[in-house]
């Protein structure tokens, strides 16, 4: 190679050399001196306009659904799935004890085109199959889990946008007297958030008295006592007088279950004590938004399961036995001594569960200033009046 070329090679790669450099350090100069990209990441991963990596924001897809999904699309399935999106969402925590029980819960809701989702905690999924439904249906498993533990982890609500109303239920409901489609249109039409079924009070585990179905109206929204000095006597709005709902069959609209799955604590496994709180998630007033059918109710055989509240205390059973004469036909029996010893560890961590959702409440309470109480004037229930005492 001549010199002269040389140099001009030589030149040419010096000048390109430069010329990156300089624009790096641009870059570089321009991305610090405008933000610290990754500081004010963190801070509007707060704000509405949440970035993602530097994905430009229109690929953000930030809400999903449950729906199966053809591998291809033949002409059938696009006929099918895609002209008749489905709506609402059954959640149930099942084991294959309960297997007659279910089937029957999940061909009604199928029949209204629900989506369903069932958690497996007994690990056996493999008996399932024989049902023709068991194909449409998602199963998750996972071993000695409740549904608040499922819920918490698998119904993210992105995930469960699509879903107008979400049922999360246990899986001992007898739904002779319920049907779906009904039951929505009344929640629809009463602008309710948050529901249950009523109990049929003759054949059901009996936990709270405005759970307990009445023959009149389509729904309640509250229980009241005549006598004084009885709980829901006088002014005593809160829960569980009304704006409540159990654990065993509740129903969530949309806005109400992204709330409810902000308030299931992810190590608090049992639940106990979110139902004193949900009203907190009704999108209004709980004492509107928050009701008890009474057309379309259900038997609470009150299995003990890993289900859900099914280990509720059952003080207030006691009570509607002794004052009204009721027979409740569903008593638990007999059981072996390994199970009572199981149910017994059961309710002590349930209990301690419990205590430490209330301080948790309790502390975040006090920790939020601008935390105002919207029911102050009409809390009820000795849990508010512990709560009012501390304050
Ligand atoms: C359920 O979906 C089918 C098929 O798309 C439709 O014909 C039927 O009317 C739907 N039923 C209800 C109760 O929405």
């Amino acid at each position: 190679m001549k010199p002269k070329s040389c140099f001009m090679v030589m030149a040419v790669v010096m000048f390109f050399v430069v010329y990156k450099l300089t624009k790096f350090q641009q870059t570089q100069e321009e991305m610090v001196s405008i933000s610290h990209p990754f500081d004010s990441m963190v801070e509007e991963d707060t704000t509405e306009a949440v970035k993602i990596g530097y994905l430009p924001q229109g690929i953000i897809e930030s809400q999903s659904d449950l729906e199966l999904k053809p591998l291809w699309l033949t002409k059938s399935s696009n006929l099918q799935k895609d002209d008749q999106p489905r709506k609402n969402l059954l959640a149930m925590a099942v084991g294959i004890k309960q297997k007659k029980n279910v089937d029957d819960i999940v061909n009604k809701f199928f029949s209204e085109n629900f989506t369903v989702i069932l958690f497996h905690y007994d690990g056996n999924v493999n008996d399932w199959h024989d049902f023709e439904w068991s194909d449409s249906a998602i199963h998750i498993v996972a071993n000695h889990q409740t549904k608040w533990w499922f819920a918490k982890r698998f119904m993210h609500p992105d995930v469960v946008s699509a879903y107008d109303y979400i049922f999360l239920w246990d899986e001992d409901l007898g739904i002779d007297n319920f049907h779906p489609g009904r039951y929505l249109k009344i929640v629809e039409s009463e602008r309710l958030d948050i529901s249950q079924p009523a109990l049929d009070p003759s054949l059901s585990e009996v936990h709270h008295r405005i759970t307990i179905r009445r023959s009149k109206g389509n729904l309640h929204r509250k229980v009241s006592d005549s006598r004084t000095r009885r709980r829901c006597s006088g002014t005593n709005n809160g829960p569980p007088c009304s704006g409540f709902v159990e654990g065993m069959a509740p129903v969530f609209s949309r806005p109400a279950w992204r709330c409810v799955w902000h308030l299931i604590q992810n190590d608090l496994i049992h639940g106990w004590g979110i139902d004193y709180k949900l009203g907190y998630c009704a999108q209004g007033d709980r004492t509107k938004r928050v009701g008890v059918i009474d057309s379309e109710y259900v038997v609470h055989q009150g299995v003990k399961t890993l289900g859900g509240f099914s280990e509720e205390q059952n003080t207030f059973l006691r009570r509607v036995q002794t004052s009204k004469g009721m027979i409740i036909q569903n008593q638990p029996q007999k059981k072996s001594v390994d199970q009572s010893m199981h149910r017994i560890k059961v309710r002590k961590q349930a209990t301690l569960e419990l205590q430490k959702f209330q301080d948790r409440w309790d502390r975040a309470i006090k920790d939020d200033e601008n935390w105002v109480d919207p029911f102050q004037p009409h809390e009820g229930g000795s849990e508010d009046q512990v709560l009012a005492k501390k304050t």
